[in-house]
């Protein structure tokens, strides 16, 4: 195996047209981020980049919307998410933007040295073009009927309907999502990179070379691989992105696609102007992505194609990308809103980083989808972080105040209790680097959290406050040694709660420390002060779970809302004339019934303050027929009798249909006398 000199850590760099959310976080920053720390205490030398992704179609689209220029809204949202992750402590070592000139200028180097080789194909295709908007529809942006099902509304590049994937040609009755007009078909230019002829170095780089990637990453190259390669366009027919830096390529841009994964390399030159290339030439330098599993094509062969193509860059050594993380059982979404966001999370629970970090790797979804819940989070938080790190910590510190002044005790002789303890913790060091090396971090932090828990049954088991009055030498070697224990947690945690650590260490006033003194029992020495105990968690009340969901469900009541105004818009206006046509009314139930042989089916006797009359409606399901009997009801008394099931209806009862398909009877909200006009 190689042995590198140096580590450069990507993580995707965030499409700059939302904020970011849990999901997020748990796919691609805290791992990286986790990943990062573990090396630096390790004293090795690594590079963290980060950015944001500020071109493509739906900043466009989001723009247009708000009527705002694109650079309105990836500076918007550059700011935000920046900000979150600084909040989160995600220790980037430079985090930068797709529109800064360095990236414009590097991007477009890159496409030239490749071009001047010969790298691409230039191709000339008919695409759909907006004659209103005057651009060429990207396919999502393009919508009909799909060739296959026959369902309407299928995208320009997929059916979610039945879900095949399509080219926007082959939509039937193909529309604009922008003007809502026809698009016409349109000659245009654009650049392919062949992956085709990429493939056979691919296979073997990967397939036989790159056993060792997680199986969701090296399955999902070979199904491509598999499936055979073809060619794609890097460029696009948009006004906003990079200039396609070749003479004839008016009005045409970098497919962002390859441009963002650039950014990468910008990103490093823009923070070192001189030295970043041994980042990203020097074959003693490690190249890993940090990715969501969205993204996996584009890292493991798209972008590794284009950099074999440019012909002087390192390829990635690993891409450990994850799966997905849903939220409360429904997969997380931008434009529906489901998500937790990160910016209102800080409000929400203010310094509670480490608890989102915390639960979010406990959860992180390594190697299948995983559900994010509140109820989970705040087990977590007051089950674990509370009840036992947090417990541990205070009751060691509490006592060290107590009967030592807040000096740390002399170690003097071992029981083979102590000896059995400090025994248990001395793995912690092999065992979390285990995981570490192969991006385990949910396995990572419960060993770290095995260590807390050694921790608190040693204090259980000891019980020192018991044994102050017959054997303070006693009660000082247990301390000395649950102290050691604390000085161990700060290490273990800094790459997963980078804010306790801190706050522990500024506790026990302890000096740098360094990986490699995990596992140590002497990090503090006898004498040393440790200050006035403060707590590290906090309980999570109900009350404050109750909060988080009720937002979730407001935000589906919402969608629900939006989703039913959408399938049943306001119909065209009437005449007044044609309200007064309806005779509707209101009756007193006297008798209702099942209708034999006809599960949905209730017969109504309704008093309508006449002769009386029957009614037959179908909401069976949803009433039981006796519970019905003496409650008023709204019906339209001038509907023409119809037959139903044999019974003549003479009329139809008032209902409404809940989001979900439910039935509701109408009613006046107090009683009046039966036949009542409704007006
Ligand atoms: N913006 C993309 C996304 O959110 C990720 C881009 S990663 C990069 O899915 F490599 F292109 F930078
Ligand atoms: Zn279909």
């Amino acid at each position: 195996m190689t042995q590198f000199k140096r580590t450069t850590v990507t993580s995707a760099l965030p499409y700059a047209n939302g904020p970011v959310h849990i999901g997020h976080l748990a796919g691609v920053y805290i791992p990286a981020d986790i990943f990062v720390r573990y090396l630096r205490l390790k004293g090795e030398s690594v590079l963290f980049v980060g950015g944001s992704d500020e071109h493509g179609v739906p900043i466009t689209i989001k723009a247009k919307k708000e009527g705002l220029s694109p650079q309105d809204i990836v500076d918007r949202y550059h700011t935000i998410i920046k900000a979150s992750f600084e909040a989160f402590g995600i220790s980037f070592d430079v985090y930068s933007r797709t529109t800064s000139k360095t990236h414009h200028e590097v991007a477009s180097e890159i496409f030239k040295t490749i071009y001047d080789k010969g790298g691409f194909i230039e191709q000339t295709s008919e695409q759909y073009y907006d004659q209103e908007a005057k651009q060429f529809l990207a396919d999502r942006y393009i919508i009909g009927t799909c060739p296959h099902c026959k369902s309407e509304g299928a995208y320009g590049d997929q059916c979610e309907a039945c879900g095949t994937s399509l080219n926007p040609l082959d939509l039937i009755k193909p529309k604009s999502t922008i003007s809502g007009s026809t698009p016409i078909l349109k000659e245009t230019k654009h650049w392919y990179l062949p992956l085709d002829k990429h493939e056979a170095w691919l296979r073997q780089w990967i397939l036989e070379e790159h056993k060792e990637w997680k199986p969701n990453v090296y399955g999902q190259c070979k199904s491509w691989l598999d499936m055979g390669l073809q060619p794609r366009a890097v460029s696009r027919d948009l006004d906003w992105g990079i200039p396609v830096p070749v003479p004839g390529a008016e009005g045409k841009v970098l497919y962002v696609w390859f441009d963002a994964p650039i950014g990468y390399i910008s990103n490093t030159k823009e923070l070192l102007p001189d030295s970043w290339e041994q980042w990203w030439k020097d074959p003693e330098t490690r190249l890993l992505h940090f990715i969501g599993k969205d993204n996996i094509v584009f890292h493991c062969i798209v972008f590794p194609a284009m950099l074999k193509a440019e012909g002087s860059y390192i390829l990635p050594e690993n891409v450990p990308a994850n799966e997905f993380l849903n939220l409360e059982g429904d997969k997380i979404s931008t434009s529906r809103n489901w998500a937790v966001w990160l910016h209102e999370y800080l409000v929400d629970f203010p310094d509670k980083q480490d608890v989102l970090r915390y639960v979010l790797t406990a959860n992180a979804p390594e190697t299948k989808d995983n559900d994010f819940t509140w109820k989970d989070f705040q087990a977590r938080n007051n089950n674990e972080l509370v009840a036992v790190f947090g417990n541990f910590v205070n009751r060691t510190l509490v006592l060290t105040h107590k009967y030592f002044d807040g000096k740390v005790p002399a170690c003097s002789e071992l029981s083979d209790y102590d000896n059995q303890t400090l025994k248990e913790f001395a793995d912690v060091k092999q065992a979390l680097e285990k995981h570490l090396n192969v991006f385990r971090f949910r396995d990572a932090q419960k060993e770290a959290m095995n260590l807390a828990r050694i921790g608190n049954k040693y204090l259980a088991d000891t019980e020192p406050w018991k044994l102050a009055k017959t054997s303070m030498d006693r009660v000082g070697t247990i301390l000395n040694i649950s102290l050691q224990i604390t000085a161990n947690l700060a290490i273990a945690f800094e790459p997963f709660l980078p804010f306790t650590a801190a706050k522990l260490r500024t506790l026990l006033n302890l000096s740098d420390f360094v990986w490699a003194s995990l596992g140590s029992i002497d990090l503090l020495p006898a004498g040393q002060l440790i200050n006035t105990p403060e707590l590290l968690f906090e309980k999570i009340e109900d009350e404050a779970i109750e909060a988080q969901v009720q937002k979730l469900l407001a935000t589906k009541k919402a969608n629900e809302l939006e989703m039913t105004q959408l399938i049943h818009p306001i119909r065209e206006n009437i005449a007044f004339e044609d309200f007064t046509k309806l005779d509707i009314r209101i009756g007193t139930v006297v008798d209702c019934q099942k209708v034999p042989k006809a599960d949905k089916l209730l017969v109504f006797k309704i008093d309508d303050g006449l002769a009386g009359r029957t009614i037959v409606s179908g909401i069976a399901a949803y009433y039981q027929a006796e519970s019905l009997v003496g409650k008023q009801v709204c019906f339209i008394a001038n509907l023409s009798p119809r037959k139903l099931k044999g019974i003549d209806s003479e009329g139809m009862i008032l209902s409404v249909e809940n989001t979900d398909g439910t039935l509701v009877l109408l009613a006046p909200s107090q009683a009046v006398v039966p036949g009542t006009e409704v007006k």
